[in-house]
């Protein structure tokens, strides 16, 4: 039996400008172009194995059986793959992060990102590092800025081979920690791609468009200066002006807990008291710490004496979607 089989790593990724709603749904073309950086704690490794002759998909995620709506979102990914040699060979996939999945830190950025470039590598397609990012995207939006390494943007537009990610500074262009502090172990009861469809009826939807076209150059030279305060700063109203659009959805989501709550308070204490941190919430419970090399391992104690955090995932800037020779079979 002939096989075709190659293995990615790719790390997961926190915005600073984040991805809240698509022109186009089933292309995941974003309204605006967004800024993140990638996460060096937290990777996704997936080998996928072409076959001859077998009959289905097949995924293990974790050590358990994809079936439902998970399987089908991968077959449908693969299929995009599939398209590019007009092969109909299934495959075997085995996935494994390096984070607990239902924890909440994007594990589609980094599951797509690594399931794309391990499928279009064992394909031996010839794709560009653009190329991977548009096929990601389409698996999940954030795993377009998960391919690139280091601070990322992923363009907005209205064409389907025009909306990539690229690197804007390279991981060691500047040592920022993301400390994230786990308050909640379980599935979200709405996944990111319900409440992007919902992001349109909220009454603040174009306030934040209009704030985010005016945050995205501001942001650009905050990297670029390696301006700790103005980055932190306009990536935490940008996560509240987000989490304004899920609120007033309908219908509302409301991703945080009395525990998110206790952690937002608690650094904007510190911060007052002078230490370098600012919070940034997905679509989710947990809250990421965004803080300086200096102030990290104060802020890792801080949190970790706080009641309501479980545990917390230290991570640096990571780099980008790569291919390896430890397959997971
Ligand atoms: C809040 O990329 O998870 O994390 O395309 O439906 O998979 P899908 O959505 P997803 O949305 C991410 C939303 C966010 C913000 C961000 O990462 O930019």
């Amino acid at each position: 039996m002939s096989t075709w089989k190659a293995t990615a790593c790719a790390n997961a990724n926190i915005a600073l400008i984040k991805y809240w709603g698509n022109r186009d749904d089933g292309l995941r073309l974003p309204v605006t172009n967004s800024i993140s950086f990638n996460l060096d704690g937290a990777s996704t490794t997936t080998t996928v194995e072409f076959a001859e002759g077998q009959s289905g998909d097949q995924v293990t995620l974790d050590g358990v059986a994809a079936h439902g709506a998970a399987a089908q979102r991968i077959t449908a990914q693969l299929d995009l793959l599939r398209a590019r040699t007009g092969t109909k060979w299934a495959t075997r996939v085995v996935s494994r992060n390096n984070f607990p999945m239902a924890a909440g830190i994007a594990s589609s950025a980094s599951g797509f990102a690594a399931l794309t470039c391990a499928a279009a590598w064992a394909l031996a397609l010839d794709l560009s590092e653009r190329e991977l990012s548009c096929l990601a995207r389409r698996g999940s939006g954030s795993a377009a800025r998960s391919v690139p390494g280091g601070f990322v943007e992923w363009y907005a537009s209205e064409r389907d081979e025009d909306s990539f990610a690229e690197s804007i500074a390279p991981p060691e262009h500047w040592p920022l920690h993301d400390l994230v502090a786990i308050v909640s172990q379980g599935e979200k009861p709405v996944g990111s791609t319900e409440g992007h469809q919902r992001a349109q009826t909220s009454p603040l939807f174009q306030a934040r468009i209009a704030q985010v076209e005016a945050d995205l150059p501001l942001m650009r030279c905050a990297i670029g200066d390696r301006d700790f305060h103005t980055l932190g700063a306009l990536a935490e109203r940008d996560t509240l002006m987000m989490h304004a659009v899920m609120l007033t959805s309908q219908p509302s989501l409301l991703y945080w807990t009395a525990e998110t709550l206790a952690v937002m308070r608690a650094v904007r204490a510190w911060r007052n008291d002078g230490l370098a941190c600012y919070f940034s919430i997905d679509a989710g419970p947990n809250v990421h710490v965004l803080t300086t090399q200096q102030a990290s391992s104060t802020i890792l104690q801080a949190l970790q004496a706080l009641p309501a955090v479980q545990a917390v995932l230290a991570c640096n800037v990571g780099g980008g979607a790569r291919r390896t020779d430890e397959h997971l079979f």
